[in-house]
């Protein structure tokens, strides 16, 4: 296991976290996480164009490992995509929530993140007529799952979310924006704004927040400055240096150990 940096309260590994090896122990409370979409970005290590079939390979492995590694009554918030249009139609969302299940997670909700993101209008298949018009819903999922029970009664038992933060996040519909590639320098972030919510509403202060695919470090970073303890896995070295400076940028110095 390739430990890349640590300090206090974020730990983060340079690593294939398909690999069920990585951890020999269940001590994870909440994972945020956007996995690859198999959407043709272009990652530095990672092939964003496998076949739909070894995409659907892929997420049960990761999926099955993230559920060997939690506790009872863990929670899991997905960011996957509705659904991909691109080469062939897929219901993503539909696919992996029916994977996760068959891992074991179990199913609690699904919000709907609604971005704003009208660029994407371009392919209209047919333009007005009804030979094959493409209809693109410009959102995206987070599906909320979890291990065991769904009351959490483990833990601090410290919630730090308000009164209006939960009255309007617990409404399964969110909008607010994406995040930009050029800004973080990494090809897909996401906002802070996504796991901010995720943390508060479903993990209590001093939590072990998990992401498999850190990227940027964006969970680990919130999860740190909201006082839980974030752990995550990045495949690629150069996203370790981007988490990493980040994170040194935005929370502080790094103790290096
Ligand atoms: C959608 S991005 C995550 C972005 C992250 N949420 C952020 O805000 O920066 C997916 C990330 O998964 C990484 N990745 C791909 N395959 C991986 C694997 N098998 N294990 C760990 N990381 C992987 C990619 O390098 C990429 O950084």
């Amino acid at each position: 296991m390739c430990e890349y940096f640590r300090n206090k309260n974020i730990v983060l590994y340079n690593d294939n976290c398909l690999n069920r090896k990585l951890f020999n122990q269940e001590f994870i409370d909440l994972i945020v996480t956007s996995p690859p979409y198999n959407v043709g970005i272009e990652y530095n290590s990672n092939d964003d164009t496998i076949t739909y079939g070894d995409y659907l390979e892929f997420s049960r492995q990761w999926l099955e490992n993230c559920y060997e590694w939690s506790n009872d009554q863990a929670r899991l918030c997905l960011n996957i995509p509705l659904d991909k249009n691109k080469g062939g139609s897929n219901s993503v969302g539909a696919d992996l929530t029916k994977i996760a299940q068959l891992c074991g997670w179990k199913y609690k909700s699904t919000i709907i993140w609604n971005e704003g993101n009208i660029s994407r209008r371009t392919a209209w298949g047919s333009w007005k007529s009804a030979s094959a018009p493409v209809v693109i819903a410009p959102v995206e999922l987070i599906v909320v799952l979890y291990k065991g029970s769904w009351k959490k009664t483990k833990g601090s038992l410290k919630s730090d979310i308000s009164r209006d933060e939960f009255m309007a996040w617990t409404n399964g519909v969110w909008t607010f924006n994406g995040e930009s590639k050029k800004r973080i320098g990494h090809p897909a972030p996401f906002p802070k704004e996504l796991p901010y919510r995720c943390i508060k509403m479903f993990s209590y202060e001093g939590d072990i927040v998990f992401d498999p695919f850190a990227g940027s470090g964006t969970t680990l970073l919130v999860a740190e400055k909201i006082n839980r303890v974030g752990i995550g896995v990045e495949l690629d070295s150069s996203y370790c240096e981007l988490a990493k400076n980040r994170i040194t940028k935005e929370n502080g110095q790094l103790l290096n150990l």
